[in-house]
Order: C-alpha cells, then structure tokens, then sequence
C-alpha cells in the first residue's frame, strides 16, 4: 500500500512537472519581449514575428541593414545563419525557432547561448506554403562555445 501511495505521488509530482509548461505558456503577461533584429525587406521575418504575437509574445522588431553584424555581437556563430537574429531574455534566437521552444527554453532555463534553426527551411514558422510542404528541421541548442545539440526535430511532410 505504502508502495502504491509513493508511487501515486511520484506520478502526481512528474505530472505537475509536465503542465508546468502549458500553464506558464498560457500566461502571455509573464512572457518576455523578444527584441528581433531584420533587414527591413524581409518577409519571412515579418511572418515569423507574426507566429510570436499570436503564440503571446510581445516583439520590438528593429531593422538592420546587415543582419550578420547583429549575429556577431550576439555571438551567434555563423553557420547557424538564418535572416534574423532576436533575443529574448539572455538567450539568443536565430531564425524561425517555433513559439514553442522558445517557451520551453524559457521554462527550462538551460545554459545555452540560446537556440537556433539554420537556414529558412521551408514550413517552419514563418516559412509555411500554401502547398502545406514541410521539410524536416532541428531545432538547435547552443552553446557559448558554438557547439549545439538538438532541442527538437520536426519531421517533414510533402
Ligand atoms: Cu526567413
Ligand atoms: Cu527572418
């Protein structure tokens, strides 16, 4: 019985570890504002900052004429390279890192640099066609020194 109880409780404390991300994604007013550095003719960025605002996000976009000056600064190494930079907090995001990471990099406060999708793939956020095609793509976690791991993958869907 004692057993079973502990069990129920350990249960219930991995649980509350799981919602813990929902509930806190779901408070638009704790989220902080991410500051997106673009070239002023840039679409795709334009939509990207569009998929922030509806997922709760308060942006402060500023345009830039060369977007790699602002990577270097923020010490994002450049082959991550996409056509934004943006910060949010202390972290650093390059490209079109899905709302969704960028709360749960909020929530989990690794050490990192920040997170990073390389390149523009094709269905990522701010990067959809009408086609509804998307390429597979990984989500990277950087580190200071520039090495990364996988934070998540998306699969692809022609
Ligand atoms: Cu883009
Ligand atoms: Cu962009």
């Amino acid at each position: 019985m004692i057993s079973q109880r502990r069990t129920l409780l350990q249960f219930l404390a991995a649980s509350a570890t799981v919602v813990a991300i929902p509930a806190f994604a779901q408070k638009a007013a704790s989220l902080p504002v991410i500051d997106v550095y673009k070239s002023p003719s840039c679409g795709c960025c334009g939509a990207w900052i569009e998929h922030l605002q509806k997922n709760g996000f308060t942006v402060r976009a500023h345009n830039v004429d060369d977007t790699s000056t602002m990577r270097q600064k923020l010490r994002m190494p450049e082959k991550f390279g996409s056509c934004h930079t943006a910060k949010v907090g202390n972290y650093v995001l390059e490209g079109h890192v899905p709302a969704s990471e960028v709360k749960r990099l909020l929530a989990e406060r690794p050490a990192a640099l920040g997170l990073a999708v390389p390149a523009m793939p094709v269905g990522s956020p701010g990067m959809e066609v009408a086609s509804g095609r998307v390429d597979p793509y990984d989500v990277l976690l950087v580190q200071a020194d520039g090495k990364s791991s996988v934070y998540r993958s998306y699969k692809g869907r022609s």
